[in-house]
């Protein structure tokens, strides 16, 4: 077993547990993926300022999102087809962020519903809905949330209509996968993971299948989310789906200050500054470039959390010494689970917990409330 230090060891390991066509479904941006690989490299040319001789003990790296107590400013980001990194992928992320202290977000395309997660978890987790044309199922979807007792729905704005990623088109992306000479090629070398399958609750998607008409194989399914996700949703969907959740509500993929207020004025709890990891608008900002102007509109409103690009504690920090109040990480954590399961996701929060704690420790900060830009060294063009 190799000794696992960072983030990149996960990820290393993931690509060579996990079948190619999943590996490369997260490991992947839209078109030319430049936004993709600046949502790292814009975090990277931001400096940290060392501080020396104040006092570290009794350090805390202790928060709270949306009211929540959380043991760091980080959530696991909605990720589809988690289940088919790992076998029982949501239920198995689930209980590594349980056992950490910190949310679980549900994606609407994940392989576990909702009620297998819920059965298998002890703690409310939170549910991300996509809007889809089709009404009824989302208002039973909600209705399902709900039943399930998850504490907040995440609601994601960028994908009225899907970005195109290359490599899912070419590697013919489809859960449980298509059996075609390549893909049966592939699954061979991956023992691991096709034992797991074969023990697996659930091997295609729990929140859909059964759930739509006529919707009862990945057939059908393929074609039904292709023109199911509602090109037509505007502020007053959002606000009426608010209303009809009743609960605390989140705002996900938010890049521009204007949409930002538009989110204030439907009442968000939080808003997450993002550009869904670079997978849909290629050649929008990064988030943390796009963070400082949407805090100078609405960041004494409203809680402003962001993903898209995190890969470390230092990218934490930095995000959260911008002004943030809370973090996502999505591939970070799905490196985790393809290389080994949940302990691969308990891992991936180790990791980022070690590296935010000490490199609070060596800015001088002893907790997230004492952290401000002040640590930060920005480049002259960075807004
Ligand atoms: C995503 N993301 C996503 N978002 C969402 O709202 N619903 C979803 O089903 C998915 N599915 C999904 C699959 C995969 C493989 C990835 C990598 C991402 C976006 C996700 O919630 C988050 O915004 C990004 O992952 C953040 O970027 P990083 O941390 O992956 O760089």
């Amino acid at each position: 077993m190799p000794v696992i230090t960072c983030i990149e060891d996960l990820k290393r390991l993931h690509r060579r547990r996990a079948p190619r066509m999943f590996y490369d479904y997260a490991e992947s941006g839209s078109w030319t993926e430049k936004t993709f690989r600046e949502n790292t490299s814009d975090f990277e040319d931001i400096y940290l300022r060392q501080r020396v001789a104040v006092d570290m003990s009794g350090r805390s790296t202790k928060t709270q999102m949306i009211g929540e107590d959380v043991a760091m400013p980080v959530a696991l980001a909605p990720v589809g087809l988690t289940g088919m990194q790992h076998a029982d992928g949501e239920i198995k992320a689930a209980r590594a962020a349980e056992k950490f202290g910190v949310p679980f977000t549900l994606s609407t395309m994940s392989i576990n519903s909702i009620e297998e997660v819920a059965e298998a978890t002890t703690k409310p987790f939170w549910f991300q809905l996509y809007t889809m044309t089709d009404e009824d199922f989302v208002s039973r979807l909600i209705q399902r949330a709900k039943d399930a007792k998850c504490s907040a729905l995440v609601i994601t704005l960028d994908l009225q209509i899907l970005g195109q990623r290359h490599k899912d088109l070419k590697n013919g992306l489809s859960a449980p996968p298509k059996l075609t000479p390549s893909t049966i090629a592939n699954l061979m070398t991956k023992w691991r993971w096709g034992i797991g399958m074969l023990g697996a609750k659930r091997r295609n998607f729990g929140n859909i299948v059964g759930h739509v008409k006529g919707v009862t194989d990945t057939a059908d399914l393929g074609a039904w989310t292709a023109q199911s996700f509602d090109p037509s949703l505007d502020w007053d969907k959002i606000a009426k789906i608010k209303e009809q959740w009743g609960g605390k509500v989140i705002l996900k993929g938010i890049l521009d200050a204007d949409d930002a207020r538009m989110a204030l004025k439907v009442g968000a709890d939080a808003i997450i500054v993002s550009n869904h990891g670079g997978r849909q608008l290629d050649g929008a900002q990064s988030s943390i470039r796009a963070l400082p102007s949407i805090l100078e509109a609405v960041g004494d409103q409203v809680e402003v959390h962001l993903d898209s690009g995190i890969r470390s504690g230092q990218d934490v920090l930095k995000a959260v010494a911008m002004g943030a109040s809370g973090t996502y990480i999505g591939r970070a954590f799905v490196y985790g689970l393809g290389a080994m399961g949940e302990a691969g996701v308990t891992k991936a929060l180790e990791v980022i917990h070690k590296e935010l704690d000490v490199s609070m420790a060596l800015c001088g900060k002893r907790t997230l409330s004492e952290v401000d830009r002040d640590i930060l060294m920005i480049p002259e063009n960075f807004e």
